[in-house]
């Protein structure tokens, strides 16, 4: 199966604060929902609770976390102990692709398994930052897209939509 990370960074790779992201930038929310739309997507526990505690819609949402009874698992929401057994619930839902959403704790455990990231960088820094994902290694990595995108009346920042794939062994 593809494993495929979605994130959103700053120039300094911050990803977050106090739970919840740093900018509003509609255009990304819009790309990351056409991006992951049907298809199954996998978080940790706290950026679940940082979308409210539901999955989102028309997709499989799968959140890791070591409670149990943490929600009712329903036919679009499951939890896994484990990235094996969230990969192994995706694989046996008969998809080919999983996405991987966040936050910084999966983000670490993901990179070095992922086989594509889509990257949004957000061109600015933001000192009150309080969470991080590590750089892209270029030496593993290689950007294969990139489109700027302008500030503009809703988009306080430019940003630009990446996509890196893991180089050939
Ligand atoms: N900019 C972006 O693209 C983006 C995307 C997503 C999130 N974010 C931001 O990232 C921040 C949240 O990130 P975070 O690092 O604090 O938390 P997180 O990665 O969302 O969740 C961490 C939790 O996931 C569970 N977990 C992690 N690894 C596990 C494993 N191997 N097995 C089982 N459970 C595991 C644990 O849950 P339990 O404690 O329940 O066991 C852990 O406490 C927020 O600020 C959010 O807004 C940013």
């Amino acid at each position: 199966m593809i494993i495929s990370v979605v994130v959103a960074a700053s120039n300094e790779n911050a990803i977050g604060k106090d739970n919840q992201l740093l900018w509003k930038l509609p255009n990304d929310l819009k790309f990351f929902k056409n991006l992951t739309w049907g298809m199954p997507i996998l978080m940790g526990r706290k950026t679940f609770e940082s979308i409210g505690s539901k999955p989102l819609p028309g997709r499989m949402n799968i959140v890791l976390t070591r409670q149990t009874n943490l929600f009712i698992e329903t036919t679009q929401l499951y939890a896994a102990d484990g990235l094996e057994k969230a990969l192994a619930l995706a694989v046996h839902a008969g998809y080919k692709e999983l996405f991987i959403i966040g936050g910084s704790e999966l983000y670490k455990q993901a990179i070095p398994l992922a086989d594509k990231i889509y990257l949004t960088r957000v061109d600015a820094s933001f000192s009150d930052a309080d969470t991080f994902m590590d750089a892209i290694d270029p030496t593993i990595f290689q950007l294969v897209s990139s489109e700027q995108m302008p500030k503009d009346e809703k988009h306080l920042y430019p940003y630009r939509f990446e996509t890196w794939e893991r180089k050939p062994a």
